[in-house]
């Protein structure tokens, strides 16, 4: 038999078709269910992107009414869940929270095992609109603080930020949220997307894809890279009382040196664009306007002089990830609560996949090549 070529990281394969995202590395775009993600950012909010996701249209004015009432009767953190999270120890990541929390909600949920369109719908529904509450509960507990109840006049961004801090944010945070929101909700067969789509295709359950989806999501070559982009620039040091210009200086001289260590840097590269991530203009402009809330010239500075490095030294660019990280920073996350963040919004996305994978389900199972020991035999 012919020797099997190696597709190493997948790289290249088309896996399956799929309806619910296109990425396109020629023209830098990104369309969900047709649509561009950024006319969707500059005009909807999550919950009208989720529902677009989920059933391939924008909802109408009843069916958005529907939902939103929905979700925000399904927002509160339940006693069992809460008493669960408390037990966790608060040295581990917050990703594991997450992990976990999935994992409760499907044991919980009556009809965990009803794999019907209707049923799994009602199941991402469900997650989607809980998953705040933990993320929010989560980091206020690491600083000692109380749960705060969501509040059922609030959209689903400004709720969460309400949960997180206890306070009303204010509109261009809103908004910058609301926004990263919808850039994280899908990009087709990402590897956390591809884990949920693997676990679905054995016929398991969603909750079972979203909590492999979430381990997925943890590492720093894929969600982890928000939390470590904010790793980088206290390495480099935030300095408010700095100019941009020097805080610029400052970058680059870091950046040049990891490049010469043959560091990686996170927050650059991507393995489909090479010429630039489609989200990274709109996420920009959403940083840009936290910068100028908050006053912090210094972190665009910290930005501009590692982005220009690395296009200087090696022509890589941005991903999503390199602007979310300082804009969640500037909002008042915690560092460790990023990537949770991003799994708030990628639910959709996942659930989405999930699906889709069962309309047409085939097992996923490739092949392997054998490189171990010939067949040899106990003596
Ligand atoms: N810093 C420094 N060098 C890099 C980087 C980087 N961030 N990304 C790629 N390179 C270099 C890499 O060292 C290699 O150089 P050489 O050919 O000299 O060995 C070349 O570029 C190709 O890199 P690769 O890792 O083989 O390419 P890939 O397509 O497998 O990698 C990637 C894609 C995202 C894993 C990689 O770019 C990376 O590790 N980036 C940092 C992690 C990161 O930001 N991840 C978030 C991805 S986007 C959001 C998401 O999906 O979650």
């Amino acid at each position: 038999m012919a020797e099997a070529e190696i597709k190493k990281g997948l790289a290249g394969v088309v896996v399956d078709s799929t309806a619910i995202s296109k990425v396109n590395p020629d023209t830098n775009s990104l369309l969900y269910r047709g649509y561009p993600v950024q006319e969707l950012a500059a005009s909807c909010s999550f919950e009208q992107v989720a529902l677009l996701l989920w059933t391939g249209e924008l909802p109408d004015d009843v069916e958005l009414a529907d939902f939103t009432a929905f979700e925000r009767s399904h927002r509160a953190l339940s006693p069992e869940l809460k008493q669960i999270i408390d037990a966790l120890p608060t040295t581990c990541h917050p990703m594991d929270v997450c992990r976990t929390a999935a994992s409760v909600l499907g044991a919980q949920d009556p009809t965990a095992e009803d794999s019907s369109r209707e049923a799994n719908l009602a199941k991402a529904k469900t997650l989607l609109a809980g998953m705040p509450a933990v993320v929010a509960y989560d980091q206020r507990r690491r600083r000692g603080q109380e749960l705060v109840e969501p509040r059922e006049e609030l959209g689903y961004a400004a709720n969460f930020l309400w949960m997180t801090f206890g306070e009303e944010a204010a509109e261009p945070v809103v908004d910058a949220f609301n926004v990263s929101m919808i850039l994280y909700a899908e990009h087709s067969f990402n590897a956390s997307t591809f884990t949920a789509r693997v676990i679905t295709s054995t016929l398991s359950d969603l909750h079972s894809a979203v909590v492999g989806a979430i381990g997925a999501l943890k590492g720093p070559l894929h969600g982890g890279a928000n939390e470590a982009v904010m790793h980088t620039f206290d390495e480099i040091g935030i300095r408010q009382e700095e100019t941009a210009e020097e805080a610029e200086a400052r970058a680059k001289a870091w950046m040049d040196d990891a490049l010469a260590a043959k560091k990686k840097v996170m927050g650059f590269g991507h393995r489909v664009y090479k010429n630039g991530d489609s989200r990274v203009p709109t996420m920009k402009a959403a940083l840009d306007a936290m910068i100028e809330h908050y006053d912090r010239p210094e972190l665009i500075g910290l930005y501009n002089g590692l982005e220009k490095s690395m296009g200087e030294a090696k022509s890589i660019k941005p991903n999503l990830d390199y602007p979310a990280g300082p804009a969640y920073h500037l909002m008042g996350f915690d560092t460790p609560t990023f990537t949770p963040l991003f799994v708030a919004s990628r639910i959709s996305g996942w659930t989405a996949h999930v699906m889709e994978q069962l309309e047409t389900n085939a097992l996923i199972r490739p092949l392997s090549a054998y490189n171990g020991p010939d067949e040899r035999h106990l003596a």
